[in-house]
């Protein structure tokens, strides 16, 4: 059976790539499921360049497996696409998200509606044992809201406010966010092409 390793620790995503992958014969693990423990430098510009960072760097403990990893983060238009790739980084990886996301509603005190555009994107990357390598990428727009809103989710979600759902990607259900995330999007992509290849 094929091998997939997904580059992550983080345990939601597991679940959902493990999910998206359910129907196909394929072994799914994580880096600690596959025993592999790099430290992994994010410096690229892009979160193609991330992506791609992780995914190489990662293949070359397990070079038989099909190694996928994803870069996202929040992009505020108001800000030049702040906080972009840095968007773990913004105001110190510790700081607390409530401070993080009071900061970018100070920011945008002066912006009317219209110019309070913001996504959140998604890349995934993937690396084949023969070396080939594809990415795929998926964004959520919305607008940075006035105050933190919901309680569900993680990070910048409390204030990306989505107009047709009348709140933020805090107050979608984990489900109904899987849906029309950028992450979901862009792994469903991914699925697609390798698919396509015959890869998977
Ligand atoms: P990474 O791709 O897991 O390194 O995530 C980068 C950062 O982007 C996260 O730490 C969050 O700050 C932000 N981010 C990415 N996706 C989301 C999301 O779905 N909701 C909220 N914040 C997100």
């Amino acid at each position: 059976m094929k091998r997939v390793i997904f580059a992550t620790a983080n345990e939601g995503k597991m679940k959902e790539i493990r999910l998206l992958l359910a129907d196909l014969e394929v072994e799914v693990l994580s880096l600690k499921e596959a025993g592999i423990f790099v430290s992994i430098t994010e410096d690229g510009k892009t979160f193609e360049e991330n992506a791609l960072i992780k995914v190489k760097t990662v293949g070359k403990e397990a070079p038989e497996a099909i190694i996928l990893a994803d870069d996202s983060g929040l992009e505020v238009d108001y800000l030049n696409r702040e906080p972009g790739v840095y968007s773990a980084r913004y105001m110190g990886e510790d700081t607390p998200y409530s401070v993080k996301n009071q900061a970018i509603i100070d920011r945008l005190s002066d912006a009317v509606n219209e110019e309070r555009s913001a996504r959140f994107v998604c890349v995934i990357a993937a690396l084949l044992p023969d070396g080939q390598t594809f990415t795929t990428r998926a964004t959520i727009e919305g607008q940075i809201g006035y105050q933190e809103e919901g309680e569900n989710g993680f990070g910048y979600d409390p204030i990306l406010y989505l107009p047709e759902y009348h709140t933020t990607t805090a107050g979608l259900s984990m489900e109904e966010k899987n849906r029309i995330s950028h992450r979901g999007k862009a792994l469903r992509q991914m699925k697609e092409l390798l698919i396509d290849k015959g890869v998977i």
